[in-house]
């Protein structure tokens, strides 16, 4: 068989690149390790920027997200027991972020690829990718025991951190950069109203917390925990009741507590590879960058990489330029590289680190005191928050 482009990987990368090619007449098939209920069942963050809101509209796929979508304009931060609210519509000139579940956002991309008739590989086994130093590049997987090969023109590595695609880079060829935090994210999903209308990010001596939302009936909440702690040691009563003793008296007091749906452990690490593109292989999404979740902003980087990466293989498929391609990666990592430093520096300002000690928490509070009491400390806060403009970083 052959195609245009083989992309790796049904997540929300590949399957938001799938649709964007789609859009423009170039072919593409996607090949992807698990099947699609396994694929679904992945609970990630749910904060989208406009760069994001704006592709998934080029995609149209954001018919389900603008009725269900809530529009945020600003969050608050809970240190010393009172909460500050950073105002990003105020701060920014009035731009804006919605909250709506990764998991809803993968399920409108796999609905708009099943109604489009388009081709997706599930449960494929042993998937390699063969020849993307040539012109010639190709992708084989097992599926019910039988090997096949696709022949295609690029391969777009859109197959996550554990994904095959970087791996199969010759290490000469790659710099990576890696920094891995001592400390997990234990997240509860559970159908009980939101604690409060907008987002809560707590900076507590006991260690981080986040209140977050799927709708007005569903919420998010996380805990920072030890690398160390297993899922199975919490129970709902005691995520419930450590979650309340990192609140203000008053969340503290709206709290609605119930069954937890989904419970996790997630780690925390920033990692960059360096350059996304190998010849005809592209690597976009977490297969290229993983940033710790605190500045939500993983799906939204994952978003601009398959839009640059998409107008490239546009281009090169059907403009026959190389143009877009040559600068793909340089293009990428500018803007990676600035969500990076803002994903790891609110990191670093929010959780509890083993080896900071008592005065450790004194400089976050201090710090914490100077943004929100500073407008330019507040504005650097909602600038990094709501992302950067889709042509940051370009020179055309
Ligand atoms: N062959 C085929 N598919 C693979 C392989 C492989 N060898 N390895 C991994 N995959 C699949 C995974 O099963 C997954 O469905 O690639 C997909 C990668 O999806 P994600 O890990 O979600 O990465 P991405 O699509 O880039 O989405 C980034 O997900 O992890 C969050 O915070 C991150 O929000 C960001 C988003
Ligand atoms: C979430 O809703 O899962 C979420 C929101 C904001 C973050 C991280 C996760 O910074």
């Amino acid at each position: 068989m052959r195609t245009q482009v083989v992309i790796v990987g049904a997540g929300p990368s590949g399957l938001l690149l799938g649709q964007l090619l789609h859009k423009a007449g170039v072919d593409a098939v996607i090949v992807e390790r698990q099947s699609p209920e396994y694929v679904l069942s992945r609970i990630r963050a749910g904060v989208l920027e406009q760069v994001t809101l704006n592709v998934l509209a080029q995609a149209g796929v954001d018919a389900r997200l603008k009725r269900e979508g809530l529009a945020h304009t600003g969050f608050d931060l809970l240190f010393k027991g009172e909460r500050h609210r950073i105002d990003l519509a105020g701060l920014t000139g009035g731009q804006q972020v919605m909250v709506y579940g990764q998991t809803e956002v993968t399920r409108d991309l796999m609905d708009a690829r099943q109604a489009a008739g388009l081709t997706t590989v599930y449960s494929a086994d042993d998937v390699q990718i063969h020849g993307f130093d040539t012109d010639h590049p190709s992708v084989s997987y097992t599926v019910d025991g039988q090997r096949h090969t696709l022949d295609c023109d690029y391969i777009a590595g859109c197959d996550g951190f554990h994904g095959v695609c970087r791996a199969s880079v010759p290490r000469a060829s790659i710099q990576e950069y890696e920094k891995v935090y001592p400390f997990g994210w234990l997240g509860v999903l559970s159908d009980t109203p939101p604690v409060h209308e907008e987002l809560i990010y707590v900076n507590s001596p006991r260690g981080f917390a986040l209140c977050s939302q799927r709708s007005m009936i569903r919420s998010r909440y996380y805990l920072q925990v030890p690398l160390t702690d297993k899922v199975e040691n919490w129970s709902d009563d005691a995520f419930w009741t450590e979650l309340r003793h990192r609140l203000d008296p008053e969340a503290s007091e709206r709290l609605v507590t119930g069954p937890s749906i989904e419970k996790s452990i997630a780690p925390l690490r920033s990692f960059v590879t360096e350059p996304m593109r190998f010849g005809t292989l592209f690597l976009a999404g977490d297969a290229a960058h993983i940033v710790p979740p605190t500045g939500a902003k993983g799906l939204n980087l994952a978003a601009t990489d398959v839009k640059y990466l998409s107008d490239a293989l546009i281009e090169a498929c059907v403009e026959k330029s190389q143009a877009g391609i040559d600068h793909y990666s340089t293009r990428c990592l500018a803007r990676i590289w600035r969500a990076e430093r803002f994903s790891w520096w609110f990191t670093s300002l929010m959780h509890r680190f083993p080896d900071q000690g008592e005065i450790g928490q004194k400089f976050q509070e201090a710090e914490l005191d100077y943004l929100v009491h500073s407008e330019a400390g507040a504005r650097s806060v909602a600038e990094n928050y709501v992302g950067l403009p889709l042509d940051f970083g370009w020179k055309g």
